[in-house]
C-alpha cells in the first residue's frame, strides 16, 4: 500500500492531510497572493493530495481563472451549465440548486468531469458562495481504487476501453430539464478513453470510469458492460478512500479530475439556496493515456 499521507511545508503555504489517503487544508496563504513559484508548488500538491481544501479563501473570478491555468492552458466553456458569462466570466461555471419541485439535483453521482471530451479537465476548482448544512461534497481517490483492485481485475480494467457521451448524462439520470436535454443534444460530446488512465503528471494509474457520461464498454454487450460499469463505480464509496467537504461560504475545493472522482451530496436542503462557482482548465497536451498491467506470470518474471 502507498504510504499515508503527511504534512508537508512548500515555500508559500502548509498542507495539512484531511485523511491518510486522500485530501489537504492548505494553510499560511490566500491562493490569490501566490507567484509563479508558489503556483508550481500548488500543482505538486495536488498530484500528492488529490483534492486542496482552503477555508475562507474569497477568491475573485480572476483569481480562480490564474489558478485553473496553473494546472491546464485552456480554461472549460461549458457548453450547457449556466455561466457567469453575463459578468465578463464565461469560464465560471455557476451551480446552483433551488429545491422546487421543477428542479432536481444533478450533482449526487459519483463521477470525473466532463469525460464526454477528448481532452476532459484536468482539475476544477470550486468556490462555495453559500451551501445548506448537509449538502456537502465527497471526494474519493481513484489511484486508491485501483489499488485496491485484485490483479485481474486491474488486468481486465486495464484492457478496456470506456465510451463516454454527453446525451447519456441525461439519458441515465433523468435530469427531467427539457431546456438542458436541448443544449446537450445541440453540442453532444462523445469520447473513448482507456478504464485505467495513466496519470499525465505522476504515470500513477487512476481508475478512471465514473457514474455520470459513462455509455458503455467498448464493443461489449449491454449486459457485460453494465456489471463492470457497476464493479467500477462501486470502488468510489469505500470510505476508506474517501473525504468529505462540509462547505463554509468562501471555501475553495481544488481537484485532480484523472486521480479522483466526486459526489455532490444532495441533502434535503428545503428551499434553501445552493449555490457554487466553479473553474476548470485542460490542455490539447493532456488526453487521458492507457496504463499497462503486466499479467502476474509476467510481473514475476
Ligand atoms: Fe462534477
Amino acid at each position: 500500500m502507498p504510504t499515508a499521507l503527511e504534512v508537508r511545508d512548500y515555500s508559500q503555504f502548509r498542507v495539512v492531510p484531511r485523511t491518510p489517503v486522500i485530501g489537504g487544508w492548505i494553510e499560511g496563504c490566500n491562493l490569490a497572493d501566490l507567484d509563479e513559484a508558489g503556483l508550481a508548488e500548488l500543482r505538486e500538491a495536488l498530484w500528492e493530495y488529490g483534492v486542496l481544501f482552503g477555508r475562507g479563501q474569497n477568491l475573485s473570478f480572476d483569481a480562480m481563472k490564474r489558478v485553473a491555468l496553473a494546472y491546464g492552458d485552456q480554461l472549460e466553456k461549458h457548453t450547457f451549465a449556466p455561466t457567469k458569462a453575463d459578468e465578463g466570466h464565461p469560464e465560471v461555471v455557476v451551480i446552483e440548486r433551488l429545491n422546487t419541485d421543477q428542479t432536481k439535483a444533478t450533482t449526487d453521482l459519483w463521477h470525473h468531469d466532463v469525460l464526454s471530451r477528448q481532452h476532459p479537465n484536468i482539475m476544477s476548482i470550486l468556490q462555495a458562495e453559500q451551501v445548506p448544512f448537509g449538502a456537502d461534497t465527497m471526494w474519493a481517490s481513484m489511484t486508491a481504487a485501483y489499488e485496491r483492485l485484485p490483479h485481474a481485475l486491474k488486468l481486465l480494467f486495464s484492457n478496456v476501453e470506456i465510451e463516454h457521451d454527453s446525451l447519456y448524462l441525461m439519458m441515465r439520470h433523468d435530469f427531467g430539464d427539457p431546456t438542458i436535454i436541448e443544449k446537450i443534444v445541440a453540442n453532444r460530446e462523445h469520447a473513448v478513453h482507456p478504464a485505467i488512465v495513466r496519470h499525465h503528471a505522476t504515470g500513477k494509474p487512476c481508475l478512471v470510469v465514473g457514474d455520470a457520461y459513462v455509455q458503455r464498454i467498448k464493443g461489449f454487450e449491454t449486459i457485460q458492460s453494465e456489471a463492470l460499469i457497476k464493479l467500477a463505480n462501486e470502488m468510489s464509496k469505500i470510505p476508506e478512500i474517501q473525504v468529505r467537504h462540509q462547505w463554509e461560504a468562501g471555501d475553495v475545493a481544488i481537484w485532480d479530475n484523472f486521480g479522483t472522482s466526486h459526489y455532490g451530496v444532495s441533502a434535503d436542503i428545503g428551499k434553501s439556496l445552493r449555490r457554487l462557482h466553479r473553474v476548470a482548465s485542460w490542455s490539447e497536451r493532456v488526453r487521458p493515456q492507457p496504463y499497462f498491467v503486466q499479467p502476474l506470470a509476467e510481473a514475476a518474471e
